[in-house]
């Protein structure tokens, strides 16, 4: 099973999206094992971006994602970084495809409403930025069976 980390960036809360968001993931039948509501650290922010330290847009990324409260979640599952990312769509809304929630709800790239971990790797690393371990819950919802063969 494969774990991502999601971000519902401070954007989507302030537009009052979460539930609209969380919706999204969770009706593809991947699961939530952590889910958190909290303001953002400049600390944490650098921890989590910090493969784009020294781009452009870095210092804007950082005021953005500190400038109001955001909700962090674990979602595991088959492929669930590819499924995750799929759902999001591409990092420019003006490219993301319809359908898609960057796509359906986004007008510019520094206000694209979420972040998904590129990849199983990074996940795990931007999972321990933050949670730890025992904040991820194990679980079998009942009706399993009916998302996976
Ligand atoms: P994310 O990490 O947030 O899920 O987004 P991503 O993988 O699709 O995009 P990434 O390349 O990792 O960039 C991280 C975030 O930085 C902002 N960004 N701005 N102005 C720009 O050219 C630019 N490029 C990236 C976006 O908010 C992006 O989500
Ligand atoms: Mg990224």
């Amino acid at each position: 099973m494969e774990k991502e980390f999601v971000m519902i960036k401070p954007d989507a809360v302030q537009r009052g999206l979460i539930g609209t968001l969380i919706n999204r993931l969770e009706r593809t039948g991947l699961k939530i094992i952590a889910m958190k509501f909290l303001h953002v650290t400049t600390d944490l922010a650098e921890k989590h971006y910090e493969v784009h330290k020294g781009k452009p847009f870095y210092p804007a990324l950082v005021e953005f994602i500190t400038s109001g409260p955001a909700v962090a979640m674990v979602i595991e599952g088959p492929d669930a970084v590819k499924i995750t990312r799929k759902i999001v769509g591409a990092t420019n809304p003006a490219e993301a495809a319809p359908g898609t929630i960057r796509g359906d709800f986004g007008i510019n790239i520094g206000r694209n409403l979420i972040h998904a971990s590129d990849s199983p790797e990074n996940a795990k690393t931007e999972i321990a930025i933050y949670f730890s371990d025992d904040e991820l819950v194990d679980w079998t919802p009942t009706i399993a069976p009916w998302f996976t063969e």
